[in-house]
């Protein structure tokens, strides 16, 4: 598999192609600055490309951009993704005096993707701290939801090499609303417990 990793040079980005790069996963870091890609990429044993170059000839594009920037990126690049499937790990946060919470959008940052790309979109790996993943797969369960069954598969089994736990199969993209959500309840578990707290499903 080749996962393209575009906005790779966040902090979120850098993770996963750590851990990716290490499980044996040919990755390319995109930017919208080759350079910076490039630089991003070399230490972690990556390519590095401007976005639209780093998602042509990928089997999976993570959309790993700032989330105020996904659906525009995602309509930049929809001639170059085609229809290579796409997973979105993006979420929106409203911070106030009561502590954080989700946007009050209707519909998911990734439904909303969906509708600009002709590739099927897959969401998930919110609940994945990036500085849970820095040093070895997170012990933690990896949540990914999609409509596409195939794009869906390839999503789980990228969330299968960043987490110790399971990656968890929760049904169709429209989860992907309470998945961006949940990224809110976990920033105030870390507040309130001064902790890096994941997921883990029981019952399984
Ligand atoms: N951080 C976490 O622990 C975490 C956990 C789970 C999910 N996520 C999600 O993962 C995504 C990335 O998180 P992050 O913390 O790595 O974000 P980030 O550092 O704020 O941004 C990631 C990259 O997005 C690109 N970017 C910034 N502004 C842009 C714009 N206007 N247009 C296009 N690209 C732009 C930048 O890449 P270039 O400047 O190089 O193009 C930047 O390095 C977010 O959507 C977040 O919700 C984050």
């Amino acid at each position: 598999m080749k996962v393209a990793v575009v906005g790779g040079t966040g902090s979120f980005g850098q993770a996963v192609a750590k851990r990716l790069v290490e499980a044996g996963i040919e990755v390319v870091i995109g930017s919208r600055d080759a350079a910076r890609a490039r630089e991003a990429a070399e230490p972690l044993g990556a390519e590095g490309a401007a976005n639209e170059d780093a998602v042509a000839g990928a089997d999976l594009v993570v959309l790993a951009v700032k989330s105020d920037a996904a659906v525009d990126t995602a309509r930049e690049l929809r001639g170059a993704i085609g229809s290579t499937p796409v997973l979105s790990p993006c979420a929106e946060l409203s911070f106030g005096p009561s502590g954080v919470k989700p946007t009050p959008e209707a519909t998911s940052i990734a439904e909303r993707i969906q509708a600009e790309l002709d590739a099927p979109v897959a969401a998930g790996l919110h609940s994945l701290a990036a500085s849970n993943l820095a040093e070895a797969p997170a012990d933690e369960d990896a949540l990914i939801c999609g409509d596409d069954a195939a794009a869906k598969e390839l999503a789980l089994e990228l969330a299968g090499r960043l987490v110790s736990g399971s990656a968890v199969d929760c049904g169709p993209l429209a989860s992907a609303r309470a998945l961006e959500g949940m990224t809110a309840v976990i920033v105030n578990v870390n507040k309130r417990y001064k902790a890096h707290a994941g997921l883990r499903v029981t019952g399984l």
